[in-house]
């Protein structure tokens, strides 16, 4: 045994390796420098693996890692083993390294035959890529539909709300309003009989004479047709809102209808009444019209009110937030609009809350609808996120950023346009475009 390792580490019965190159030094120093490389290289290797290992701790087959460690740095060793029998012949060493190798790039041979099937079956870096895509497609979908949804039954429940309200008010209403021409006909007969009376019996008895200066017949005389009118104006503006509710609401009309853009605007702005007129300390919001002569759209009527709310809620939103910072715009020239200029660099100056909406056929199939507001008018990076679904900036509680997601759904399924132009102090402007005959998508 003794012998044999002595056997195994003498060099003395061998040529060096030199030899054979004859010792000519350029021959040598290439095998030297180039040998050295490669074992370098191939030492620097298994360290990259156990990088990559630590790295990547989900790796299936890291024992296929370990034998290509163990078979690249047995192939190192040869190549230094080569460098080192240029001068000493230990060729048994050497070659017991290259069994070594043998055996282990063997092993490591067969040991990769099985995973293959296995490797093949992991998903390939385009097919997660292909996956994630789909899973955030699904994701937004999702999330779309559930906006849709929450949006739906707001809106339904507030058009529920409002039907029902306009529905009960509707018949105490007309009974008022149908008995007023009545009332003032029997009013005007009973006064004119009064000022007959008078005529012909001048006052005499002292009862009567006291009643008529205690109650100042004159003076109802006089104000009672006045009351009566006023009356009949205040009935008949409850009408005209207990009709634009009806109109908004829209329940009593199948999904798919021809439509005077105008009516659903003109409903949608009376029911924001409330929020329009001037407060304690909130100026009033001017609402400037420009109704273009449109010709009916075919439409899901109450979606489009909802969009026309969504908008303007924001408009006056967007109003309210500049009188907080007073810092409304008062130079604006998408709201050229307000003046009727249409030129491209008419700036104008606006010393008050405006909203202006100006209708306009575009071609013979085609209308748009422009919703303009002089508020405080928002960032390029807002500007670009609110179609999407939850952006608010809005405190938390008032606002859910559902609004212009679901609008834009709405205005899409119409075949039509919904685009936003604004910018800080510049104001906001909404651009609809809607086909006159619904294209469904
Ligand atoms: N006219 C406008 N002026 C300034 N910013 C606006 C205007 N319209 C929309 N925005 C911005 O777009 C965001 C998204 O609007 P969206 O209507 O979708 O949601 P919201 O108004 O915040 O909440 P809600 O779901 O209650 O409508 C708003 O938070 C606001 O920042
Ligand atoms: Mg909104």
């Amino acid at each position: 045994m003794l012998q044999f390792l002595e056997n195994f580490f003498t060099e003395a019965s061998f040529i060096p390796h030199g030899h054979c190159y004859l010792w000519q030094p350029s021959l040598v120093w290439l095998n030297i420098v180039s040998d050295s490389v490669i074992a370098l290289v191939y030492y620097s290797i298994p360290a990259i693996l156990v990088y990559f290992a630590h790295k990547r701790k989900d790796f299936p087959f890291k024992w296929i890692l370990v034998l290509f460690g163990a078979f690249i740095i047995s192939c190192g060793t040869t190549h230094i083993m080569d460098v080192w029998t240029l001068w000493h012949p230990t060729y048994w060493v050497s070659s017991f390294i290259k069994v070594i190798t043998a055996i282990v790039s063997a092993y490591t041979a067969v040991a990769l035959l099985p995973i293959i099937p296995q490797a093949l079956a992991l998903p390939s870096p385009s097919q997660l890529k292909a996956a994630n895509f789909q899973l955030k497609l699904t994701l937004q979908e999702l999330a779309s539909t559930q906006t849709q949804l929450i949006q739906t039954e707001k809106m339904s429940s507030l058009g529920q709300l409002v039907a029902g309200i306009a529905h009960e008010i509707n018949n105490p209403i007309n009974f008022i309003y149908g008995n007023t021409s009545l009332v003032n006909e029997y009013t005007e007969n009973l006064l004119n009989l009064i000022a007959l009376y008078q005529q012909n019996y001048p006052l005499t008895v002292p009862e009567i004479q006291a009643l008529n200066e205690e109650i100042d017949l004159n003076f109802i005389q006089e104000d009672l047709p006045k009351i009566l009118s006023s009356m009949k104006m205040g009935a008949d503006r409850i009408r005209n809102i207990v009709l634009s509710l009806r109109n908004f609401s829209r329940l009593d009309e199948a999904e798919i209808k021809e439509v005077d853009i105008h009516e659903g605007i003109d409903s949608t702005l009376v029911i924001l009444q409330n929020r329009l007129q001037g407060k304690k300390d909130q100026p009033e919001i001017h609402v400037i019209k420009e109704y273009g002569n449109l010709p009916k759209v075919e439409c899901y009527p109450r979606q489009l009110n909802q969009v026309f709310m969504n908008i303007l809620t924001n408009a006056i939103d967007a109003l309210e937030e500049s009188v907080i910072n007073s810092q409304w715009s008062v130079v604006s020239s998408h709201l050229s609009v307000v003046s009727g200029k249409t030129t491209d660099n008419a700036q104008l100056t606006i010393d008050k809350l405006v909203i202006s909406i100006r209708t306009e056929v575009v071609d013979s199939n085609q209308v748009m609808i422009r919703i303009a507001d002089n508020g405080c008018g928002m960032t390029e990076a807002v500007r670009q996120k609110i179609f999407e679904p939850f952006f608010t900036t809005k405190p938390v509680g008032s606002g859910t950023g559902l609004g212009m997601s679901i609008s834009y759904q709405i205005i899409s399924k119409h075949g039509g346009l919904l685009k936003c132009i604004s910018a800080p102090l510049q104001g906001t402007e909404f651009l609809i475009q809607i086909p006159t005959r619904l294209k469904l998508s």
